[in-house]
């Protein structure tokens, strides 16, 4: 597939109101994209809108399959020259199945919101993506995909099946014109850790600043920072990588 152009695109950001979304938004903005942020909460909207003042906010729960459609719709009707979705808006529940009476309700919501909803916006974005040039759907997993982490179960599990959704759909899709493309973050200091940010965490514009690289690269899949090595060793020495992963 041709090499995708990083300047003068439409890019729609999930979840961009908070964290390496936010930073991408500034950095894409920066770079003369058109770029529009989504996130359920309005006042980090309304702040990331302070920051990035090009930038476009609109509210959405993606974990909410209605919402999905009604973004959709509001961006065919008011930004039709969209032409990139960026999957990013994920959270993580630290949980324990042996002890948590709503393990299995908040096991759905995570799966809804980390995995179910960039299925949605992609079946729905598809035919629309399709008949725009340098078109791209960017889905955000971690390296937490290759060794997953015991205190996160079911988030590890919902970017498991995002990865391997994300494998699969560029294989469906590999006769239209639309790159598929995979990034993969290592531990990144951003509220998604609400305060507990792990010692190896790395700060968010560097972050971002190797995500673009690699956009710019123009790869399929953008292993950043510890995610490279988290790879290499669930391949060589995954028993081991696995006991180290949950030592950290
Ligand atoms: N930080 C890390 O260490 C790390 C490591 C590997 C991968 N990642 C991945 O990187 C991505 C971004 O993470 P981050 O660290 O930037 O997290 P973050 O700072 O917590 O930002 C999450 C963003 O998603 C939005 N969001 C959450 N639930 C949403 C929902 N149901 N509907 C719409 N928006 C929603 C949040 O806004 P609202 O709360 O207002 O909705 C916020 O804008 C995620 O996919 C995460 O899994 C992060």
């Amino acid at each position: 597939m041709k090499k995708l152009q990083w300047t003068g695109n439409t890019v729609l950001i999930t979840g961009g109101s908070s964290g390496i979304g936010f930073e991408l938004a500034k950095v894409l903005s920066e770079k003369g994209n058109k770029v529009i942020i989504c996130g359920r909460s309005a006042e980090k909207l309304e702040k990331a809108k302070r920051e990035i003042p090009s930038v476009h906010i609109v509210q959405c729960d993606v974990s909410l399959n209605s919402d999905c459609e009604k973004l959709f719709n509001w961006i065919i009707k008011q930004h039709p020259d969209c032409n990139m979705l960026i999957n990013n808006a994920a959270y993580a529940n630290h949980m324990d199945i042996s002890n948590d009476d709503e393990f299995v309700n908040k096991a759905v919501h995570e799966m809804r919101t980390n995995f179910i909803a960039p299925v949605t916006l992609i079946r729905l974005f598809l035919p629309h993506l399709g008949m725009k040039k340098n078109s791209a759907v960017i889905n955000v997993t971690t390296g937490l995909v290759y060794l997953p982490k015991a205190v996160e179960p079911i988030y590890c599990a919902s970017k498991a099946a995002l990865h391997s959704f994300t494998q699969t759909l560029r294989l469906q899709i590999k006769n239209l014109p639309i790159k598929v493309i995979e990034i993969f973050p290592p531990a990144v200091d951003t509220p998604f850790h609400q305060g507990r940010v792990p010692k190896i965490a790395i700060s968010v514009e560097s972050a971002v600043k190797e995500i673009v690289a690699g956009l710019e690269k123009n790869k399929n899949e953008i292993r950043v920072a510890g995610s490279k090595l988290v790879y290499a060793i669930s391949r060589i020495a995954p028993a081991f990588g696995l006991k180290k992963i949950n030592e950290l």
